[in-house]
C-alpha cells in the first residue's frame, strides 16, 4: 500500500507571525500515523524560518517554484541548491498558476523538474486541464502532453523520486471539487501512462489530487485507489482546516 502525502501550497499568503502560528498548530495536531506525511510549501522568503521551526520533526518543507538554472545572472530567480540549503526536500513545478500566469511551457517545466532532481529535491509535478479542455473531452490529451514532456526530458526512472499532482484548473480555488470518480479516472490514467514505461515506478508513484480539497470532501477523494494524497491551497492556510484533511487521511 502506498503512503499518503498531504501537502499545503500556501501560494502568495502569510507573514512571519501568522506562519509561526500556523506551523505550530500543524506540528501540534499532526496525526500520529506511519502512513500519512505532511508537507508545507511557504513562499520563498519564509522558507528558512519555517525550516527552523520544523527542524527535528516529521513535517517536511517544500518550495512552490524553482529556477531551471544552477546559478548566475538570473535576477529574481531561486536556484534548486538554494532551496536545499534552506531546508527544502520538495518543490512544486508546473503549477497551473505558473503555466497560465507566467507562461511556463511544458518544456520549461521539464527543465525545472530535472534541475530540482539534480539538486536532490523531490519535484511535485502538477498537471491538469481547464474547464474548456474538459468540456471538449481533451482532459487526457492535456495531461498526456504535460506528463510526456517531462518523461521524455527526464526519463521514467526520475519519477521514482518524484510526485505527480493532478489539479484540474477548474477546481482550483473555485470551491468546485472534482468528484472522487472524476479524479480517480484521471489518476488511473496518469498511473497507466507511467506504467506504460515502467510498472514498478508507476506502482510506487504518489499521485496527489489538488483543487478545493477540504476536510469534508477529503475522505471520499483519498479513499480512491489511485489518489495518494492532496495538494491543498486554501485549506492549508489554517491549521484546523489542514489538519482536518490530515485526520481524514489517517483514518483510511
Ligand atoms: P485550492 O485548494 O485553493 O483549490 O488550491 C489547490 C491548489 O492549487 C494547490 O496547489
Amino acid at each position: 500500500m502506498r503512503n499518503i502525502l498531504i501537502a499545503g501550497n500556501w501560494k502568495m499568503n502569510g507573514d512571519t507571525a501568522g506562519n509561526a502560528e500556523l506551523v505550530a498548530g500543524i506540528i501540534a495536531g499532526a496525526p500520529r500515523s506511519e502512513r500519512v506525511s505532511l508537507l508545507v510549501c511557504p513562499p520563498y522568503p519564509y522558507l528558512s524560518a519555517v525550516s527552523s521551526q520544523l527542524a527535528g520533526g516529521a513535517v517536511s518543507l517544500g518550495a512552490q517554484n524553482v529556477s531551471e538554472h544552477e546559478a548566475g545572472a538570473f535576477t529574481g530567480e531561486v536556484a534548486p541548491a538554494m532551496l536545499r540549503d534552506c531546508g527544502c526536500d520538495y518543490v512544486i513545478v508546473g503549477h497551473s498558476e505558473r503555466r497560465s500566469l507566467y507562461g511556463e511551457s511544458s518544456d520549461v517545466v521539464a527543465r525545472k523538474f530535472q534541475a530540482a532532481l539534480d539538486a536532490g529535491l523531490r519535484p511535485i509535478l502538477c498537471v491538469g486541464e481547464t474547464l474548456e479542455e474538459r468540456e471538449a473531452d481533451r482532459t487526457e490529451d492535456v495531461v498526456d502532453e504535460q506528463l510526456n514532456a517531462v518523461i521524455e526530458a527526464a526519463g521514467i526512472a526520475a519519477f521514482g523520486e518524484a510526485v505527480v499532482a493532478y489539479e484540474p484548473v477548474w477546481a482550483i480555488g473555485t470551491g468546485k471539487t472534482a468528484s472522487p470518480g472524476q479524479a480517480q479516472d484521471v489518476h488511473a490514467h496518469i498511473r497507466g501512462v507511467v506504467a506504460g514505461h515502467d510498472p514498478d515506478v508507476a506502482d510506487r508513484l504518489l499521485i496527489l489530487y489538488g483543487g478545493s480539497m477540504k476536510g469534508d470532501n477529503a475522505a471520499g477523494l483519498l479513499s480512491m485507489p489511485d489518489i495518494d494524497g492532496g495538494l491543498i491551497g486554501g485549506a492549508s492556510l489554517k491549521a484546523e482546516d489542514f489538519l482536518a484533511i490530515a485526520a481524514a487521511a489517517a483514518q483510511l
